[in-house]
């Protein structure tokens, strides 16, 4: 067996599903599309391993934001951004990094 596989992720980026289940997804034109999708999408992100960056849906955080979901930058892991509810995706991708 393989002991590590490979990325080339330039970056890994933690969301929080449960908070974007409590927005009911809360992003995209209609508000119902989770955070983690809608910034993959934005920045036309391939699926997993191949993707440029990584967008990963994780448990709780323990930080349970009103209108906001807690967002890790993996580079920038001592700061955790809570991003409220429709924010801008380009200003949420520069804040990250993200910026592909
Ligand atoms: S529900 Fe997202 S941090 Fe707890």
């Amino acid at each position: 067996m393989r002991a590590s596989v490979r990325s080339n992720w330039s970056n890994t980026v933690l969301v929080c599903a449960k908070c974007s289940k409590k927005l009911g997804g809360g992003f995209g034109p209609k508000g119902k599309v989770p955070l983690a999708r809608a910034l993959r999408k934005h920045l036309g992100l391939k699926k997993g391993r191949k993707g440029a960056a990584g967008i990963v849906e994780v448990k709780c955080l323990g930080v349970c934001p009103r209108g906001a979901v807690t967002v890790v930058n993996g580079a920038a892991s001592r700061e955790w951004l809570l991003v409220p509810e429709g924010a801008d995706l380009d200003a949420v991708a520069g804040e990250l990094g993200l910026t592909l």
